[in-house]
């Protein structure tokens, strides 16, 4: 597995119901996109967990990545990337973040953006997608597990002292190259 810049997760709780209603629009990152999904940045996580406006740009301009949105009547609710190389043991994809506004949480966007993830990352040819996340973060753990990651490690004091990132993997297949539609209901 390779190492890649950046790796962090943070729990983060779950708030009430969403301003939003219908139809949660699903698709690609655009020019114009980055002060919305960098506001997002700053509301899911804290210095210094929170990723620089740098190092955010660069995950997404990577050639080898994709970013996903997801907006509703024109408000961006979440968005999530992926990485992809070659580590000498055939292509492996890295999930750097995935993050969802709190007063929309518990609505299946953090798992729509993941599938889509694993989509982009499927089609590139990648045959496994990995993550780290905070060992205390059991919102995204149970995400990760209900969509078939496996626990594959844990790092001791990996995002500070005393505080543990566990890793989660999950092998792709030819089904997982199959796009989503862009609109799904909520
Ligand atoms: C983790 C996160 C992305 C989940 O997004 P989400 O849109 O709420 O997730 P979904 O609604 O798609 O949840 C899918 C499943 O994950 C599990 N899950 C998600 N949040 C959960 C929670 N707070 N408690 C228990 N299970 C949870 C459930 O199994 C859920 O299915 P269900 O609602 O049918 O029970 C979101 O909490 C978040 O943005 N957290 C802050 C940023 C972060 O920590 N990102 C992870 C980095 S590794």
């Amino acid at each position: 597995m390779t190492a890649s810049p950046g790796n962090r997760s943070q729990p983060f709780a779950t708030s009430g119901a969403s301003r939003y209603i219908g139809v949660v629009q699903y698709r690609l990152y655009q020019d114009g996109d980055f002060p919305r999904i960098y506001a997002i940045e700053n509301v899911c996580f804290n210095p210094p967990l929170r990723f620089g406006r740098q190092m955010m740009r660069e995950l997404i301009a990577g050639g080898n990545s994709a970013t996903w949105i997801a907006e509703q009547e024109n408000a961006v609710l979440g968005f999530a990337i992926v990485e992809w190389g070659d580590d000498g043991d055939g292509l492996t994809a890295y999930i750097p973040t995935l993050e969802v506004l709190p007063g929309e949480r518990r609505r299946g966007i953090g798992a729509e953006l993941l599938s889509r993830l694993e989509a982009s990352a499927a089609q590139a040819g990648a045959g496994l997608i990995w993550l780290h996340v905070d060992a205390k973060n059991e919102a995204a753990i149970r995400l990760y597990r209900a969509a078939g990651y496996e626990q594959k490690g844990r790092h001791e004091h990996y995002y500070a002292r005393y505080r543990a990132a566990e890793i989660y993997a999950k092998a792709l297949t030819p089904e997982d190259r199959q796009p989503s539609p862009d609109d799904v209901e909520t």
